[in-house]
C-alpha cells in the first residue's frame, strides 16, 4: 500500500471529518450527508460523472445495478447501455482509482480493450448503440468501510470517452 499523498488527504479529509462529526442535536441520529451528485448517471446506481458529460464520446443512457448498492458475498448484476459517438480502437485507456477511506488501494492506468474482455466485449467498439449485461460474484470478505471509485476513460487519441466516480460506497460487516 502506498503512503497517502498530500492530494489524497486534501481531497478526502474534509469529507471524512464532516462525516465523523456527530449531530449536535440528536446523538442517536448520526446521519452521514454527502453532497448531492452534480451529474448523476441515470438508473439505479451510485455513479456520477466526474464532470459535465456533454463532450464525452460515450453517452450513457442508463446503468442499473442490482442489488444497489452492491453487497459482499452476493452476485452483482450490471446492466448498462448507451451510445458511442465514435469508434473506440485499441490503445484506449482507463485510469482507475479505488480508495478505502483515506487509503488509496488502487491507482493505475489499464488497457480498456483488455478490460473489456472481462465483459465479453472486444475492440474496436463500433460507433452507435451498445449495451452490456454482466454478473459479478463479489467476495464475502470485502473489508468493511467506505470505498470511493474513479474511472477516467480515454480513447487512443486522448479524447475523453467517459469519466465516472462513486463516492462513499459502504460495506458493512
Ligand atoms: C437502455 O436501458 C434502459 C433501462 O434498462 C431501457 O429502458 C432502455 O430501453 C434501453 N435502451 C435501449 C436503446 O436499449
Amino acid at each position: 500500500m502506498k503512503f497517502l499523498s498530500a492530494a489524497t488527504l486534501l481531497l478526502t479529509a474534509p469529507l471524512v471529518s464532516a462525516a465523523s462529526l456527530p449531530s449536535l442535536f440528536d446523538p442517536s441520529q448520526v446521519t452521514i450527508k454527502t453532497a448531492e451528485p452534480q451529474f448523476p448517471v441515470e438508473g439505479d446506481n451510485p455513479l456520477e460523472y466526474c464532470q459535465n458529460p456533454e463532450n464525452h464520446i460515450l453517452k450513457i443512457e442508463s446503468v442499473n445495478l442490482s442489488p444497489n448498492p452492491p453487497q459482499p458475498g452476493q452476485t452483482l448484476n450490471i446492466k448498462a447501455n448507451g451510445t458511442l459517438n465514435e469508434r473506440i480502437e485499441k490503445g484506449a485507456t482507463v485510469s482507475l482509482e479505488v480508495k478505502w477511506g483515506l487509503i488509496t488501494l488502487i491507482k493505475q492506468t489499464v488497457d480498456l480493450c483488455k478490460e473489456l474482455e472481462n465483459v465479453d466485449m472486444e475492440c474496436p467498439l463500433e460507433k452507435g448503440e451498445m449495451s452490456l449485461t454482466k454478473q459479478v460474484d463479489l467476495p464475502k470478505q470485502i473489508p468493511p468501510g467506505k470505498y470511493s471509485i474513479l474511472a477516467d476513460v480515454y480513447d487512443k487519441d486522448q479524447k475523453q470517452v467517459t469519466c465516472l466516480k462513486a463516492n462513499d460506497i459502504t460495506f458493512h460487516l
